[in-house]
């Protein structure tokens, strides 16, 4: 139905900047700290409220997951995988999406993308229910690398892929919120250049066609990508840093799961007994079911 909205989560590209690593492991997996990137991405979406998730990624790769994480039942989620044979761009995600989609509205997020903010669950539990099509904005340093959000009287008036030129420092993140009826602009968007279907062409015929909004996040949040080695290593020492000096950790599934109430008390604590989880895990989520 329309109220639940679903998620995808993709886990795509060549990682051709993560070489020699991605010629072996899918950019994906590889670890921030002890988590594999993409368990961050999927807590993200687990913070907005979404439940039902599609994971769409190369064959090898789904066949890793699917052995660590299955149906996502013991998450109190419910899994499926969809193959990409190879990465044709973002909207790909989506177009194989499609049956998994049905007539739900649903939410799409890049598996190297990084979300950190105190009040985060809030936030994007508003953006999902709110069913609109909303981007996640965050202004940074080098805008030229991302998709910029250029304004005319609040509305957006168009989104430009990594631009030379410097337009705004509003960029757009890898989180999207999507109305059902984005499925059916899919047909409107050619190969680019890099002879992938651009996320961003699809954003501006949404704009044009529909109606699109986006939420600026707040000032304090924290967007990373680590999609690079050098933005991995920061977004390392960044969750390192935190979880340090805190005592609370990122993006651990088994106690986001919890947390949100997706799972009992009681189904943490026979997860502590029968997963693997490492010992500093362990210690931490048996403080968490005292
Ligand atoms: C993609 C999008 C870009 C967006 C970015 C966020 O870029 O095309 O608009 O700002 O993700 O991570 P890519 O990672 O494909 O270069």
């Amino acid at each position: 139905n329309k109220i639940m909205r679903k998620g995808i989560i993709l886990l795509g590209g060549m990682g051709k900047r993560f070489l020699p690593a991605t010629s072996i492991i899918n950019k994906h997996l590889i670890p921030i700290v002890d988590r594999p990137m993409f368990h961050f991405s999927l807590s993200t979406l687990m913070l907005a409220g979404i439940k039902v998730i599609n994971i769409v990624s190369n064959n090898e790769t789904i066949k890793l997951i699917k052995k660590s994480l299955g149906n996502g039942n013991k998450y109190g989620l419910n899994l499926s995988y969809t193959i990409q044979e190879k990465p044709r761009g973002i909207p790909e995600g989506i177009s194989l999406s499609k049956k998994f989609i049905g007539k739900s509205n649903f939410a799409l997020m890049l598996g190297d993308n990084f979300f950190y903010s105190s009040n985060l669950s809030n936030t994007l539990t508003k953006i999902s229910r709110s069913h609109k099509n909303t981007l996640v904005t965050y202004k940074v340093s080098n805008p030229s690398e991302f998709g910029v959000l250029i304004q005319k009287r609040n509305k957006i008036k168009k989104i430009i892929e990594k631009p030379k030129k410097f337009y705004s420092d509003l960029v757009v993140t890898g989180l999207y919120f999507y109305e059902n009826e984005v499925v059916n602009l899919l047909k409107y968007i050619k190969p680019s250049r890099r002879k992938e279907l651009e996320i961003t062409d699809l954003n501006n015929i949404i704009n044009k066609k529909k109606k699109l909004y986006h939420y600026e996040l707040e000032r304090g949040s924290v967007w990373l990508d680590s999609g690079t080695p050098e933005n991995h290593i920061k977004t390392t020492e960044f969750v390192r840093i935190i979880e340090e000096r805190t005592n609370k950790k990122i993006g651990l599934i088994e106690e986001v799961a919890f947390q949100k109430g997706f799972i009992s008390k009681n189904s943490l604590k026979k997860i502590i007994k029968t997963t693997n989880v490492s010992n500093t895990n362990l210690i931490y989520l048996k403080k968490i079911v005292k």
